[in-house]
């Protein structure tokens, strides 16, 4: 049993982050239906499923039956978006946001991850992602370390940078001799890489950064709005 995905929502739920995130796909007129792969516990499902039909894909069974019990009404997948998703439908709209794409680890994983969203895009259908800008690397080359205590378990989460990734490492006291150790690495790719991969696919592209800076600017995440192309 992982702690992880237990504690995910005490960290990191953060209603006015998602309430941003919901706004920027509003203002951008994405239409339904929706698939948010990387879903997790389903909080930017409950908004958008408002006015939308909205779908999600996670990994982790626990993220997904907490997006199920917060009221998500949508298909929920339990897949792993490393592999073919094996989902025989065709959406509008694919979102993979929140860093997310930093959990693959290289650039064969992101190629056929963009071919597998690229096979369940409808034709005039729109793919938006964020990822963490360079900028994060320069951050976290001093180690980030918080304490917490969620439902008694007390907690550190270190974050630091080694090499062009992001080495999240949660110690867990849970009264054994020695804390669990579970630990996230998000890879940093190059912007230049990013682009290419989306070329070679047969996506063209705008980037945003941080929600409204239009490019690439100093900031912490960049997005990339992505239509089908010439291909
Ligand atoms: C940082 S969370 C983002 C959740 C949500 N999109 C948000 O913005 O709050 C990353 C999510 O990616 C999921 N994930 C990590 N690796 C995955 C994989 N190989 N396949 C599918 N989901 C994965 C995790 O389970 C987690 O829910």
């Amino acid at each position: 049993m992982r702690y992880y995905p237990r504690v995910y929502d005490a960290l990191f739920s953060d209603p006015e982050g998602m309430s941003q995130y919901h706004r920027f796909l509003v203002e951008l007129g994405v239409s339904g239906p929706l698939l948010d792969v990387a879903c997790g516990s389903g909080d930017l499902l409950l908004l958008l499923q408002e006015k939308l039909a909205s779908d999600g894909l996670d990994i982790d069974e626990v993220m997904l039956s907490q997006a199920a019990q917060k009221g998500v009404k949508g298909e929920l997948f339990q897949r792993d978006f490393t592999l073919p998703w094996d989902i025989d439908k065709q959406y509008q709209t694919v979102l993979c946001l929140g860093d997310s794409l930093n959990y693959l680890s290289s650039l064969d994983q992101i190629r056929a991850f963009f071919n597998e969203v690229m096979k369940h895009l409808g034709s005039d259908g729109r793919f938006v992602f964020d990822m963490h800008s360079k900028d994060r690397l320069d951050e976290f080359e001093e180690e980030y370390l918080e304490e917490a205590v969620v439902d008694d378990l007390a907690l550190t989460w270190s974050v630091n940078t080694v090499q062009n990734q992001l080495v999240h490492r949660f110690y867990f006291y849970d009264g054994k001799d020695y804390p669990s150790i579970e630990e996230v690495v998000q890879t940093v790719f190059a912007s230049e890489e990013i682009e290419a991969l989306l070329e070679e696919v047969g996506f063209k592209f705008r980037v945003v950064t941080d929600f409204s800076l239009a490019g690439y600017q100093v900031g912490e995440k960049y997005f990339y709005i992505c239509e089908r192309g010439i291909k």
